[in-house]
């Protein structure tokens, strides 16, 4: 039993939502989870320097704790009886850049519409907080945690945005970029001046004798565009740790007055109506000389102690894992040991999403089962986010072995992955691009849209309908599978109406250098605006996924509760699993990753082809099984539910 199952047990007994109450009920989760703070505080600061810093702390939870809105506090105390509310079949997200989905925030409320009318209730913007001008990431340098950049709007737009999404059901997720701050934060501008202790803040260093003993073990985030894991800086006459771009400063952790002060900004912004804290590049907020200073157990232990400090205060608020790591280090985020289920209650599921492009390529499923059967198993509390891809670039981050173990060459295979969605095999349909190639080791990974790595960009240009007619087939595919996986699907705005790759970067000095923002266009509402006039692929995609959210939303079967069984297909070009439940009728997904019709034992799909019928609930039609085999179409999905 996790800690927020314990505190749902006390506040069941406690309904009502008086401040009074209200307070009781901070007072009880802060002394539950108090030794576990304790603990996990002087395991990161030893007791004998930090009972001051110790004692801090104990004094700010109570104080953030107060300055939550009482609105806020009462919805906690909803979820905290609901439980696991991030886990419901009835979730559906979607990701957006707000200025090229709606220029700002009062627009992005005008779409609201938009998104109940494809059935999404869930949203990820990305980040809208104040940036350096020239480059910032996307946002991902931060120069405040809880205002709003002037481009977006104002804090009372996004006050009014959050509640408007509230009294619709939306849920909100933004980003918490808790590894670093821009270089232009208060706390970089002052240690530049000369603040020791704000230089304390950072990885700060006179010479290089200890960036070079750290850079012995670190690897590079972005070898090409920003070689090293430091930076001189000219004003401050130091050398800076800067594991991403070199305006990005990691904040040094190993200063307790850095939590301290970190959680003090994650409040603020909680606090103006986030439900979910996408805990941005949480796998690096640890470093230690020696180390890759990625997924260190301190990093864990920092993170639950976030966790236990913001449940106390904050409790209806979960955490997501921005951790695009190896699968078994990607299962350690949900917290292990004692701190199992206490340390982040979503995570991307990058294992999935890597391994559904390695069986696009391929055609087979062979190396997707061989991961699949060997996924550690997540605790019952936590849940993933399934994706196709995202604002980033797409890591292989699967495993070696298992490419060994099949007998596929694994330089090779990696090889004609890259070779494959970048286009540079000529039968390949795909159009993206490769991303921080390095010539060393030969590692890479992909850029570029859904759409056009599935092939509708290139079939548009050949005017091809079949290869139209397929590319449109696997992105219908590949939703239907992050639909019914189990966790919180997660669409890149513009999928949904199979947009293809953005080259107007390349424009851009402050972003050709990066090839991931070919993979994050503008919505096109003027698209958007024929959807239901015109048949087009843009409508064929859109009203397919809006049908299988549908489905998806009646199907609580489809809710994660770790209720997903693998078939082992006798195809390997087919991937087959079951989502099942004691109470209700579960739900057999089938689909072809081959190009050509496949051919399956109608004895693969178990009971769902028993009585010789079922009902594929995609298209609401039966299927009959009257022959030993079935047939299944290029890049078909089925949902069969039992007739
Ligand atoms: C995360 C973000 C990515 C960003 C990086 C540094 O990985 O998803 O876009 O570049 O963190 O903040």
């Amino acid at each position: 039993m996790n800690q927020a199952s314990l505190h749902s047990l006390h506040t069941s007994k406690h309904p009502t939502t008086k401040d009074s109450d209200l307070n009781a009920l901070f007072e009880l989760r802060f002394a539950t989870n108090l030794t576990m703070i304790k603990d996990l505080f002087f395991s990161l600061y030893p007791e004998e320097n930090n009972s001051a810093s110790f004692e801090k702390l104990l004094k700010t939870l109570p104080a953030l704790f107060k300055s939550r809105p009482n609105s806020l506090k009462t919805q906690d105390i909803d979820r905290i009886c609901e439980g696991d509310w991030y886990k419901s079949a009835q979730l559906t997200g979607m990701q957006l850049y707000v200025d090229h989905f709606s220029d700002d925030l009062t627009g992005l409320e005008k779409k609201i519409a938009y998104f109940e009318k494809l059935g999404v209730n869930f949203l990820h913007l990305m980040p809208i907080t104040p940036r350096p001008k020239d480059e910032n990431d996307g946002g991902y340098a931060v120069n405040n945690y809880h205002e709003i950049d002037p481009r977006y709007g104002t804090k009372d737009d996004f006050l009014k945005l959050t509640h408007k999404l509230r009294d619709k059901n939306i849920l909100l997720m933004v980003d918490f970029v808790a590894n670093h701050t821009s270089n232009e934060f208060s706390w970089a501008k002052k240690a530049k001046e000369g603040n020791v202790k704000y230089q304390s803040y950072y990885y700060t260093f006179e010479d290089r004798q200890l960036p070079n003993a750290f850079e012995q073990t670190l690897p590079e985030i972005f070898p090409m565009t920003s070689p090293g894991n430091f930076t001189y800086d000219q004003e401050m006459e130091k050398w800076v740790m800067t594991v991403f771009n070199r305006y990005q400063w990691d904040l040094n952790y190993s200063n307790p007055e850095v939590f301290i002060e970190m959680l003090g900004n994650l409040l603020r912004l909680v606090n103006l109506g986030v439900d979910v804290v996408r805990l941005d590049a949480l796998a690096f907020m640890w470093k230690k000389l020696g180390t890759q200073s990625q997924n260190l157990p301190e990093a864990h232990a920092l993170i639950s102690l976030f966790r236990l400090c913001l449940q106390a205060i904050a409790p209806g608020v979960v955490f997501l894992a921005e951790a695009i790591v190896a699968p078994n280090e990607i299962i350690k985020y949900f917290g292990l040991g004692t701190m199992k289920g206490n340390e982040c209650e979503i995570a991307y599921n990058a294992t999935l999403m890597a391994l559904l492009w390695d069986a696009i390529a391929t055609q087979k499923t062979t190396l997707l089962y061989k991961n699949l059967y060997n996924l550690p198993k997540k605790p019952l509390e936590a849940t993933w986010i399934n994706y196709i891809r995202c604002h980033d670039d797409i890591g292989l981050g699967f495993e070696d072995r298992y490419i060994d173990e099949i007998g596929w060459d694994v330089k090779q295979h990696r090889k004609f992955l890259l070779d494959y969605y970048a286009g540079n095999i000529e039968w390949s349909p795909s159009k993206g691009e490769i991303f921080m190639y390095n010539p060393k080791n030969g590692d890479g990974r992909i850029t570029g849209s859904s759409a056009s790595l599935l092939g509708l960009e290139k079939a548009l240009e050949l005017k091809n309908k079949i290869k139209i007619k397929e590319a449109i087939s696997k992105i219908i595919m590949m939703h239907g599978i992050i639909f019914s996986y189990g966790g919180i699907p997660l669409i890149y705005a513009g999928d949904e109406i199979g947009t293809v790759n953005d080259y107007s970067y390349l424009s851009d000095l402050n972003k050709k250098e990066d090839s991931r923002w070919i993979n994050r266009p503008k919505q096109d509402w003027n698209v958007v605006a024929k959807l239901d006039a015109e048949i087009s692929h843009h409508s064929e995609i859109f009203f397919a996924l809006q049908g299988l959210i549908r489905v998806r939303k009646k199907n609580p079967v489809l809710a994660d509760n770790n209720n997903l069984v693998l078939y082992n297909s006798q195809n390997p070009h087919v991937l087959i699993y079951e989502r099942t439940s004691e109470k209700e009728e579960g739900i057999l997904i089938v689909c072809n990753f081959n190009q050509s019709p496949q051919t399956i034992r109608k004895i693969e799909l178990g009971a769902y082809s028993e009585k010789n019928k079922s009902k594929n609930i995609v298209i609401g039609k039966s299927m009959k099984f009257d022959l030993e085999t079935i047939e299944l179409k290029p890049y078909e999905l089925l949902w069969l539910k039992k007739a």
